[in-house]
Formats: C-alpha cells, sequence, structure tokens
C-alpha cells in the first residue's frame, strides 16, 4: 500500500485530501506543519508527500529539500493558494514531483498522487533490482575465490601426493621384478600372473604420476623444452608405427603433402601430444572405426589432425576435455584420468601453437594442434 504524508496547516484541507485518498486505497497520514512532518519522517517511510509551501514559521519548500536529500526515491507534490513565478521555479528546482494550484480537485489531486506513486515504487524496483544484482555479483566473487582457492589446493595436494608416491612406488616395484625373477621357479601360473597385474598396475600409476608432473612443470614454466627443426609427418608415421600392436580391425591412415615442411618444436615433447592423441581415438572409439591422421600446413602453421569415426563429444565438453581430469560422463573408463588432453594443450601452447576439437556425437572426433614453422 502506498503511503502518503500530507503537510497543510489548514485542518479542512488535511481532512478532505485524508478522506479521498484513503478512499482511493492510500495509507494517509496528515501533518499540520513542517515539524510535525519532520518527526513523522523520521519513525515512519512514505512513499509520496503532499504539502502545502506557504506554512507557519517553516515553509514546504525547505521540507521538499530536506526530503529529496535525505529521502531522494520519495516523490513531493507541492501546493499553494497563492502560486507565483517564484514559489514555482523554487519547487522545480528543489525536485517537487509536481506543482498544483488550490484548490485541487479530487481528480486532478488523484491523478497526480498515482503518478507520484508509480515513479516511486519504479525506482524503488530499479533500486532493488541493482542491489540483488550487486548481492548476486559479490556471491559470485566468492565462489569464484573460493574456487580458485579450491583448486590451488588440490594443485599442491596433487604435487605433495606425487613427489611423495614415485620413491615408495618405485621400491614396491623394485621388489615385485625382484620377486618376479627369484621366486618364478616356486610360484604357479595364477601367482606368477598376479605379480604381472601388479606390475602393470604400478606402471600405470607411475604413468598418472609422470603426466601429472609433466602438467605440474609445463604450468610452472619448468618444463625444459628443446625447439628444433621436426618433420611433423615423419614423426606421426613413427607414432602409428609404435601403436601398431593396438589398432586392431581400425583401419589407420596417415595423409601429409608431399612437400616438407619443417616445424620448429621440441621432437619427443610432440611425439607424446600425437601419441595421446592416437591413444584416445583408438581408446574411444569401436573396433571397427576409422582413424585417419592428417598433416597439412597453412599461414606458417604446420596443423596435424587425428580423426575418428567414434562416437564423438557433445559440444558442452569442448572446452571441459582439456582442463586437468576433464572427461566425458559417459566415456569415462577405467585407466583413463583425464590428464592426456590437458597435457597436450599446454605442451602445444607453450611452443607457439593452439590446439582444438571439431566433433559431432554420433558422427566422430577431429583433434587437431598447429605448430609454427621454422
Ligand atoms: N577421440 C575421442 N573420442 C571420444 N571422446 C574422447 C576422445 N578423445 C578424448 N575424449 C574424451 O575426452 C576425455 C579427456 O581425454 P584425456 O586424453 O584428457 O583423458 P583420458 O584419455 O580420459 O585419460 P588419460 O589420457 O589421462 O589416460 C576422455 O576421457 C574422453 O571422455
Ligand atoms: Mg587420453
Amino acid at each position: 500500500m502506498t503511503r502518503v504524508l500530507v503537510v497543510d496547516d489548514e485542518k479542512s484541507v488535511r481532512i478532505t485530501l485524508r478522506e479521498f485518498l484513503q478512499d482511493a486505497g492510500y495509507q494517509v497520514t496528515v501533518a499540520e506543519d513542517v515539524t510535525a512532518a519532520r518527526q513523522l519522517f523520521q519513525s515512519g517511510i512514505f512513499d509520496v508527500v503532499i504539502s502545502d509551501i506557504a506554512m507557519p514559521r517553516i515553509s514546504g519548500v525547505e521540507l521538499l529539500q530536506e526530503i529529496r536529500k535525505g529521502s531522494p526515491r520519495v516523490q513531493v507534490i507541492m501546493m499553494t493558494g497563492q502560486p507565483t513565478v517564484e514559489t514555482a521555479a523554487a519547487t522545480v528546482r528543489a525536485g517537487a514531483f509536481d506543482y498544483l494550484t488550490k484548490p485541487v480537485s479530487e481528480e486532478a489531486m488523484l491523478r497526480c498522487v498515482g503518478n507520484a506513486a508509480k515513479l516511486k515504487a519504479t525506482e524503488d524496483e530499479q533500486v532493488r533490482v541493482a542491489e540483488k544484482a550487486e548481492r548476486q555479483h559479490k556471491q559470485l566473487l566468492e565462489n569464484h575465490a573460493r574456487l580458485c582457492e579450491l583448486e590451488t589446493l588440490r594443485d599442491n595436494l596433487t604435487h605433495m601426493i606425487i613427489h611423495d608416491l614415485r620413491a615408495p612406488l618405485s621400491i614396491v616395484h623394485g621388489y615385485v621384478d625382484l620377486l618376479k625373477g627369484s621366486a618364478a621357479s616356486m610360484l604357479g601360473k595364477d601367482e606368477i600372473g598376479y605379480l604381472n597385474t601388479i606390475l602393470i598396475n604400478i606402471n600405470r600409476l607411475n604413468d598418472m604420476i609422470g603426466s601429472l608432473l609433466d602438467i605440474s612443470r609445463l604450468e610452472t614454466g619448468k618444463m625444459p623444452l628443446n625447439p628444433r627443426a621436426c618433420d611433423v609427418a615423419a614423426l606421426a608415421k613413427s607414432v602409428i608405427a609404435s601403436f601398431d600392436s593396438l589398432v586392431g580391425d581400425r583401419h589407420l591412415s596417415l595423409e601429409s603433402a608431399s612437400e616438407l615442411v619443417m616445424a620448429s618444436c621440441d621432437e619427443e615433447i610432440t611425439r607424446r601430444v600425437i601419441g595421446n592423441l592416437l591413444q584416445n581415438a583408438l581408446k574411444f572409439t569401436p573396433k571397427d572405426c576409422e582413424i585417419r591422421v592428417a598433416v597439412s600446413h597453412k599461414n606458417s602453421m604446420v596443423r596435424l589432425e587425428v580423426s575418428d569415426t567414434g562416437p564423438g563429444i557433445p559440444a558442452e565438453y569442448h572446452g571441459k576435455i582439456f582442463e586437468k581430469f576433464g572427461q566425458v560422463a559417459r566415456t569415462v573408463r577405467q585407466y583413463s584420468s583425464g590428464l592426456g588432453l590437458a597435457f597436450c594443450k599446454l605442451a602445444v601452447e607453450e611452443q607457439g601453437g593452439q590446439i582444438g576439437v571439431a566433433s559431432d556425437v554420433g558422427k566422430g572426433s577431429t583433434f587437431w594442434f598447429t605448430l609454427p614453422v621454422l
């Protein structure tokens, strides 16, 4: 309900205004002069003030000025029985909502109060929306800071764990290996199988620790890189050859431009990037898929693509999979840690290239990266 304060030294005006404003649904309070109005203003909240200008001791214009200063959204309608250009100008200057000449008809007054109340409500709403946006913005900043904190905590923890894991793991590996060699004659086929499983898993753990360490080195700029002239097509060919045993029934092909173009990059790191992309194509696609590796060059960049006709990746994951531990939920497999592409992205970007994916669910994926031509 809109709260209206009527300030007038004439009792009849106060009574009349109160009556018809109340009938129109307003909550009305009256004051006989500016001093009373000030007191009411201190203890109550009003949306619209209707004030006479000429009152004993303190003029209504003074009240208007105080209200505009202290509560700028409260709309003030000024009334006078002796209109002059000066008072009209003074009230406009002081920010009155309207200036009415007495006697004011009920209709004109209700229209004026209605418009003032609407303006007040609109401005209140704007403030509410702005305050809400401000609160949400603050909350977002807090959440972001918290996430950053958690990410740092996770990275520190990961770093600590991988450093502490390496040594005991290599001891375990050493002893299992020793056991397998020296006690082989005393062990049955099953037991040898168990030891082999232990060794395979120790190697997996070692690989994961290695990936985490490499990512951490790349992130902190501590990965030693040795850029030199590199024939990316030849490199791709040799990586493909090393995956021979995993290809199975898939059709794996390599296409490259006939002209030799050398990239400037660290060969070992780039080999691992190609290896990761190829490994993914083999790991995440069915056995009868086609995998195509293509090397080309354009605008002083060498481009390598690994395309497959596998399940594809939903668009909402295209960014996420390049983050640490980022995986597409439904394709998460055992022994898949979500670190390969994070390593690839850091390694490619560190060498001045770019990396990305184009993929349609159900049709396949093309992972690509570029490196600068030498
Ligand atoms: N060729 C692909 N087809 C479909 N999904 C893929 C393909 N390559 C990657 N992905 C998705 O992207 C995710 C992230 O790949 P990434 O290489 O970073 O991790 P990973 O293969 O799961 O584990 P890791 O490489 O550490 O062994 C995968 O888990 C998979 O969900
Ligand atoms: Mg991978």
